[in-house]
């Protein structure tokens, strides 16, 4: 069989291509599924696509016509797919659904790192063969305070690193992580945990309950001095109200590999281009803000979730055990150990 994969980055060419060989062709597009894309898949049973894709109901009406039967979205998130019409189509769906948390919790350590210590500033100044020093001072984080907004995988992987450095551990969750309170941490609630942190990690799913989870008013509960990092989704921050406290001068650093608006800009080349999005060109001049568009999440490991046929069981076997594919009715299961309190189940979006 031929997959039809979509929206293909240079660097994950050879990754799929690794991982099918001896079992399927994979074809790869770079250009993301669409309207004026999807007649393309016309006789291909399985299409691949990405997280930047638009899957509403015309395309996927599209699809079905001709003749897809499966779609695997080389992602966590399915906000971007028509769930209901993939359902009436008798189309199957499927995400990413295991990942490695540390890819995710290592890069927004990256973050808060390069910011605390200006390496990209420090960087720069180098290369000019400017060794002042001044503007460049970072702070030592043992002893100082971590607020984890989610404390899931990533936030728990986020968490081991913080207990490394030796930081005091403060969480917010709906659920309390067992795996985090015995490194010590201590669950508050999100104002005190603003109110208290020197470094503050947002690790939630968007959905409505969290969508500017981090508004003026949480911005303005942080410390004057503290460090802002999101790699989770950019909805979870009022990236305007962020740029007006930036503005007046507050935070340490503020370290985004995500942002509310990046759909359309992020991994796409749009450096020859004029700059329309105003906000995100405004937040890119602060000299105390780094701004990624990496997601720097590793080769899946294993995929599931559909939409339809209910319980109907089906396995690809790439290369390496890399993804056993299962299909199946559901919400996607919790893979940490929690505390038996009741919890709002994600909607990631
Ligand atoms: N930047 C990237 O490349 C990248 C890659 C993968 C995931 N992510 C993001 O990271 C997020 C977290 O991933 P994860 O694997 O740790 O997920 P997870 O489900 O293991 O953890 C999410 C945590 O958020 C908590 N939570 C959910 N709703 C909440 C609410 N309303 N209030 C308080 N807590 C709430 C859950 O209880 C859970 O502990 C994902 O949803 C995704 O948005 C980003």
């Amino acid at each position: 069989m031929e997959i039809l994969a979509f929206g293909v980055q240079a660097d994950e060419r050879p990754l799929l291509e690794k991982a099918f060989e001896g079992h399927h062709e994979v074809r790869c597009l770079s250009v993301f599924l669409d309207e004026d894309t999807a007649p393309i898949a016309a006789g291909h049973e399985a299409v691949s696509t990405s997280v930047n894709a638009d899957l509403n109901h015309r395309v996927l009406r599209t699809l079905a016509a001709g003749g897809t039967q499966l779609i695997a979205q080389r992602s966590t998130g399915f906000n971007n797919i028509d769930l209901e019409a993939a359902e009436r189509l008798g189309l199957i769906v499927a995400r990413v659904s295991s990942y490695s948390p540390y890819s995710v919790a290592e890069f927004a350590w990256t973050l808060a790192l390069a910011v605390n210590r200006r390496i990209v500033r420090a960087s720069n100044r180098t290369r000019d063969f400017d060794f002042r020093l001044d503007g460049l001072m970072g702070r030592d984080l043992r002893g100082r305070t971590v607020g984890v907004l989610g404390t899931g995988k990533i936030g728990e992987a986020f968490t081991r690193i913080a207990h490394g450095f030796g930081m005091n551990l403060l969480g917010w969750d709906v659920a309390e992580n067992p795996a985090c309170v015995e490194l010590g941490m201590k669950y508050v609630d999100k104002e005190r945990l603003l109110a208290e942190a020197d470094l503050v990690s947002l690790h939630v799913p968007l959905m409505e309950a969290t969508r500017h989870l981090v508004d003026a008013a949480a911005l303005r509960a942080m410390k004057d001095d503290a460090i802002l990092v999101n790699s989770s989704r950019g909805g979870l921050i009022d990236t305007e109200a962020l740029v007006g406290e930036l503005r007046a001068g507050r935070f340490t650093g503020v370290g985004l590999d995500v942002y509310e608006a990046e759909a359309g800009l992020f991994f796409l080349d749009k450096s020859l281009e004029v700059v329309e999005d105003d906000t995100l060109a405004r937040l890119v001049t602060f000299p105390n803000v780094v701004v990624t568009s990496t997601r720097r999440t590793t080769p899946p490991t294993r995929s599931a979730r559909s939409s339809t046929p209910p319980s109907r069981t089906s396995s690809t076997t790439p290369r390496g055990g890399a993804a056993r594919t299962s299909w199946s009715r559901g919400p996607p299961r919790r893979a940490h150990r929690r505390a038996a309190r009741p919890s709002a189940r994600p909607r990631p979006s």
